[in-house]
């Protein structure tokens, strides 16, 4: 995997003056089927979340609410990107890790995922991930 394989996924909009509307159909806007959503709220100003990269889990982060960072690393290169709108999202594939910072106040994370929670899909150590991906190349 490479970062170029993160991409953003804008989703479909619908415009009301009563409000805007965007919904999202696993395996149609989000390149897998959906088995889990969880979501990062009332983040301390400065924290920083994820560090981390998975093994076999996608996911997609959407900023419901405010703005956060996403700066992601394949072990080559690394690129930050921002979320800050409801109506687009970043499809993580595995084997990419994956630091958050810079939440706004009041930033909502909601992150969609192709399994469920296991946590020996995790690598936490970065060297640990950076020995994983030589292995693997
Ligand atoms: P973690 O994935 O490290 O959070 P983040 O990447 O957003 O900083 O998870 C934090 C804790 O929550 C960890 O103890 C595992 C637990 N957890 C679950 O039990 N289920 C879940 O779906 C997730 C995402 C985390």
């Amino acid at each position: 995997m490479s970062i170029n394989d993160c991409q953003r996924i804008d989703l479909p909009k619908i415009n009301d003056p009563r409000g805007n509307l965007t919904f999202i159909e696993g395996g149609k806007h989000v390149p897998f089927p959906i088995k889990r959503v969880f979501y990062l709220y009332d983040v301390p100003g400065g924290a920083d979340r994820g560090g981390h990269a998975l093994k076999n889990c996608h996911q997609f982060l959407i900023a419901m609410s405010g703005s956060f960072d996403v700066i992601l690393d394949d072990g080559r290169e690394k690129k930050r990107i921002q979320l800050n709108r409801s109506y687009y999202g970043l499809h993580l594939p595995p084997m990419v890790w994956r630091e958050m910072d810079n939440f706004s106040s009041g930033a909502v994370c909601l992150a969609l995922a192709s399994e469920c929670y296991s946590e020996s899909d995790y690598y936490r150590d970065y060297a640990a991930f950076l020995a994983a991906l030589k292995t693997s190349a």
